[in-house]
């Protein structure tokens, strides 16, 4: 089977297995295409390995938050199931290899950390999506299905208090509101990226979303 058919039937099984979840399919394409940009900025990249990587890095999303345990992560079970979807498409176990740990290692949480060029290309893509005109579209698609407010009423440090933190992440998800991810998560980005231009495209596309949160709050507050 020639790589472009590979390709072809991987998008098959992404599409089929995100089919009830739009966004997450919709995100793993623009990840797709970050992934080319970044790659274009760096030496040796093995597209080989970061093109079916960022295909099938959010594999296992629908998995993950179907279950109700959390005991669940996306990054390990998607790798697993990565290596089950390469394998039926006869991809070497070296290939194999690699792209488990590009899919393992593009999460923050799980302690895995990017050690191969196409790994850390995924990561600084997988994060970059969470910020910029995209990011801020992409919080508040979530905000509405989570049935959140735009902005809380008492300040931050009241808020955190008020809601326990478990694993880095706020309990109550339908308390958080888009300008708290804003605070907490999105401002932490662009310093936690590999890759240059990916930092570089990082500090723009905070700025973008530091002036429209700004710009939001002015509006909530009826200044502006
Ligand atoms: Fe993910
Ligand atoms: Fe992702």
């Amino acid at each position: 089977m020639n790589i472009d058919k590979k390709y072809k039937k991987i998008i098959e099984i992404v599409k089929i297995k995100l089919s009830c979840s739009a966004h997450n399919l919709d995100h793993v394409f623009r990840v797709y295409n970050l992934c080319l940009l970044l790659a274009k900025y760096e030496n040796n990249v093995d597209l080989e390995i970061l093109i079916p990587s960022a295909l099938l890095h959010d594999i296992a999303r629908v998995e993950e938050s179907q279950n109700e345990t959390g005991e669940i992560d996306h990054a390990v079970l998607g790798s697993e199931m990565a290596e089950d979807i390469l394998r039926g498409l006869e991809y070497d176990e070296e290939k194999i290899k690699k792209i488990k740990h590009c899919i393992i290692a593009h999460r923050f949480r799980t302690g895995n950390m990017p050690n191969t060029i196409e790994a850390k290309i995924l990561f600084d893509s997988d994060k970059l999506d969470v910020i910029g005109a995209s990011g801020i579209a992409r919080t508040f698609m979530l905000a509405g299905q989570f049935g959140q407010r735009l902005s809380a009423d008492e300040p931050l440090t009241d808020y955190l208090k008020a809601n326990t933190v478990e694993n880095g992440r706020l309990k109550e998800v339908s308390k958080h509101t888009p300008f708290i991810e804003y605070e907490l998560k999105f401002k932490k980005i662009p310093d936690k990226l590999y890759t240059k231009k990916a930092k570089e495209i990082g500090k723009k596309r905070l700025k973008f979303m530091e002036e429209y949160f700004n710009k939001l709050k002015l509006e909530i507050e009826g200044i502006e």
